[in-house]
């Protein structure tokens, strides 16, 4: 029996009918709470509860140590405030934005949707943040830094798509001494024409901009869509190498509806079809791994990659792995199944055959 998944989850969503966002925001508020106060004896009850602890998971990459491959991916705390405890809850590293250089409210609410039909997620948040000088501030109160923290950058909706440059370098700015590793985010369905910065013309300078101000101190991702084709995918591939991108995130949510079981949202007469926003969790995981592979092939397993997109059980992390994935992120999958699901998923890591001894995980 798992408590959180056969109980609580449905008791939270199916029974009281919360509000995803306002759970959400919730939970963060008390996290950071509990950070702040630092907590101990609720650190470290978390700690017995949810860390799985075995140097066979360790990951060294980009000179900085992964105590184990699963991190949270982006957008779950975008302003920071859980950062001080979710190393105990068990995440080998977190991600912390989208960020963007103004603060902004993001889109009208509702626009946090669970399709539990479909194991799946929809929103439209549209980039809510404090804006990337509070979430410099956070970092720099943080206690102690317990696992690698990425910031994910994005653009602020008031700056024209021909400026995005300059706003990813002012965020970039505020933030370049504070984080671990830097991704630009350019994937998001959420933000007006936001994915149309994938194409490389577009890409590029927003490349020359980070690449010249960063003079190699920090590792620089791009998180790409999984609506791509292969050969804008090759695009972002070639600038990778050229602009020395240290790894691809792939990938962030899909603006697909096929399959879905879901018809309508919750409270809603339009067809899921015609809703806007991205699709999380279930609906995306073999496409994700799909572009995963590929990357993975046309780079000759040279470029690094984060995968996410649909890791629910340790098949699914399995899977992302063996396509050629050097760390992974869960967002849906760490929602619906609950905090057991990293305990879970790592102690399955560590004694799979491909982890020897003494050894790190060696995949594919
Ligand atoms: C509510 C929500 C908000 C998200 N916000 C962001 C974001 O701000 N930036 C980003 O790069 N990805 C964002 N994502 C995408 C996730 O980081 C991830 O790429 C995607 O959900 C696929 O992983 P999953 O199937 O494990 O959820 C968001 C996802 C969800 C569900």
């Amino acid at each position: 029996m798992n408590w959180y998944r056969d109980l609580l989850y449905p008791f939270l969503f199916s029974g009281l009918k919360a509000d995803p966002e306002t759970l959400k925001v919730q939970l963060l508020y008390a996290l950071h709470r509990i950070g702040t106060t630092q907590a101990a004896a609720i650190l470290s009850g978390l700690e017995r509860l949810f860390c799985y602890r075995d140097p066979r998971l360790e990951v060294q990459l980009w000179g900085l140590t992964f105590p184990n491959p699963i991190g949270l991916a982006a957008g779950f705390d975008k302003d920071g405030l859980g950062l001080a405890v979710w190393p105990s809850l068990g995440f080998g590293f977190v991600e912390v934005g989208t960020v963007t250089a103004q603060a902004q409210p993001g889109n009208p609410k509702p626009r946090l949707f669970q399709l539990p039909q479909d194991r799946a997620g929809l929103n439209r948040m549209g980039f809510n943040n404090q804006g990337a000088a509070a979430l410099a501030e956070r970092l720099r109160q943080l206690p102690q830094r317990r696992i690698p923290i990425g910031i994910n950058l994005g653009k602020s909706k008031l700056t024209p798509l021909e400026e995005a440059a300059s706003d990813y370098l002012a965020s970039f700015r505020l933030l370049k001494e504070l984080g671990d590793y830097f991704v630009v985010n350019v994937s998001s369905p959420n933000t007006p024409g936001l994915r149309s910065l994938q194409e490389s013309e577009r890409l590029e300078p927003i490349l020359v901009a980070l690449q010249q101000e960063n003079q190699g101190q920090k590792p620089l991702l791009v998180k790409i869509a999984p609506d791509l084709d292969w050969p804008q995918i090759d695009g972002i591939l070639e600038l990778a190498q050229t602009y020395r991108l240290a790894g691809i995130i792939a990938t962030n949510t899909t603006l697909r509806r096929d399959n879905l079981k879901t018809r309508f949202l919750p409270g809603s007469r339009i067809p899921i079809t015609e809703e806007a926003g991205g699709i999380s969790g279930a609906p995306l995981r073999a496409r994700s791994t799909e572009v995963i592979r590929y990357i993975h092939q046309a780079s000759q397993g040279k470029l690094p990659i984060i995968g996410v997109g649909g890791i629910f059980t340790v098949a699914d992390a399995l899977e992302k792995l063996e396509a050629g994935a050097s760390l992974l992120q869960v967002y849906t999958g760490w929602v619906y199944e609950g905090p057991g699901m990293l305990p879970r998923l790592l102690r399955a890591l560590a004694t799979h055959p491909r982890a020897a001894a003494n050894s790190t995980l060696q995949f594919p």
